[in-house]
């Protein structure tokens, strides 16, 4: 009896054919060949050097709301579930929070807002889990993670060692790290340590929290009644993948050269733009499609949001192939008529 629990306890379970709709918020029904949950750095290692999968292919899922499956994955998918949240340092102006990949991110912000750690709050409520953030160097409302972010620590699938990845090593850039680029799908992070101010610098330029800010009543904000007037603006845009499936925002706001903003401007009076300190701007991806009549159009159960045109989504049972050939559509359509190209933010497997 003892051997057969230790034997239950020790083996990781390994699940062939696994369905991977309830573990993407597009909702798509789409399965893995293989998958298994790594509670632990042990796990990894473990499941790593099972010569059974050594030449298998290896896909790490977080929350899964940055993705699109337009195929089942004929490989390996390990699901990140490494918990924790500790702080490891202090000093004058900072606090050092180290937190595992497989924590819920909104929940690792409030976390941090309970303790008074500065930083993060404009980044409340953004869905997914705390290591996927530093992959696409997540941001909203005029702040970045890049800004607090302090290191990470990466397992190699190949060397089978630990690294760690300073801010510089990371390259982020606007939803963009290495980890998307050159080492795309070497590594797989298992801890984010955040460096969090002890007096906040709170940040409420962008324009909507001001308004909420004061629809709340509030007239000397905190991180915490920031962290609220985000969570308020983001409920009443953004749709909720419980309801409809999405990955947030489909494609990335495009950055054109100033000249031909210039150039679009006259044509089109009432285009967004937001000037970018290299002297480019970055143009409302969002205010580009809708323009193009796409706003609330679907086909079958692949749609554009009624509400944000920057958000795909999945009525029911739309196949990913589906949402993805609406994307190409989209990006065709936009480059026919502003001559810009559209770059899909999203992750395709
Ligand atoms: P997943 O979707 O599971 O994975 C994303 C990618 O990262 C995949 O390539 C995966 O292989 C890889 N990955 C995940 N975890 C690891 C790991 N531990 N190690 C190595 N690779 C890993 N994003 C923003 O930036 N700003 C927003 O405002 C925003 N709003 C959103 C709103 C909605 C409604 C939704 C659904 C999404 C939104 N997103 C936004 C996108 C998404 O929330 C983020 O990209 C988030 O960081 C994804 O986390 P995840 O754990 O779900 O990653
Ligand atoms: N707009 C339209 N029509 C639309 C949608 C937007 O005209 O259907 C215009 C609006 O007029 C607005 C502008 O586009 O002036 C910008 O819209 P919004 O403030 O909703 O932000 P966004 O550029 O569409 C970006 C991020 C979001 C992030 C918000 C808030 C990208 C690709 N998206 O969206 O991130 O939450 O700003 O900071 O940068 C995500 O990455 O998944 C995501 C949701």
């Amino acid at each position: 009896m003892l051997n057969f629990e230790i034997i239950i306890y020790l083996v990781m379970k390994i699940f062939e054919n696994k369905s991977l709709k309830q573990l993407n918020t597009f909702g798509i029904d789409a399965s893995a060949r293989f998958y298994t949950e790594c509670e632990s750095l042990e796990d990894i290692k473990e499941v790593l050097s099972n010569t059974r999968f050594a030449g298998t292919a290896k896909m790490i899922l977080g929350g899964g709301s940055n993705l699109l499956f337009t195929k089942n994955f004929d490989g390996l998918v390990l699901k990140n579930n490494l918990k924790g949240i500790e702080l490891v340092d202090e000093d004058n102006d900072f606090y050092y929070v180290r937190s595992g990949a497989g924590e819920v991110w909104h929940e690792f912000v409030m976390y941090c807002l309970k303790n008074n750690y500065a930083g993060l709050e404009n980044l409340s409520l953004i869905p997914g889990n705390v290591g996927a953030s530093p992959m696409q160097n997540i941001g909203a409302y005029g702040v970045e993670i890049k800004d607090s972010f302090h290191e990470l620590h990466a397992f190699h699938i190949n060397d089978k060692a630990l690294h760690i990845f300073t801010n510089t090593d990371c390259k982020f850039g606007y939803r963009e790290s290495v980890f998307k680029r050159e080492l795309k799908d070497q590594f797989i992070i298992t801890t984010v340590t955040y460096k969090l101010r002890k007096k906040p610098i709170l940040n409420t330029s962008y324009g909507a929290i001001e308004k909420e800010l004061a629809d709340m009543g509030v007239q000397e904000p905190t991180i915490q009644s920031i962290s609220q007037a985000v969570c308020n603006i983001r409920s009443s845009k953004l749709p909720d993948p419980k309801v409809i499936g999405n990955a947030g925002s489909f494609f990335k706001n495009p950055e054109v050269l100033r000249s031909k903003y210039e150039e679009l401007k006259k044509e089109f009076p009432t285009i967004v733009g937001y000037d970018l300190e290299n002297g480019n701007v970055k143009l409302a991806a969002g205010w580009l499609i809708e323009q193009c009549g796409w706003k609330g159009k679907s086909y079958g159960d692949a749609g554009v949001h009624k509400l944000q045109a920057l958000v795909l989504v999945n009525y029911g049972n739309a196949k990913g192939s589906e949402i993805f050939d609406l994307s190409t559509k989209i990006l065709e359509s936009i480059k026919d008529k502003f001559g810009v190209d559209l770059e899909r933010e999203v992750n395709i497997v």
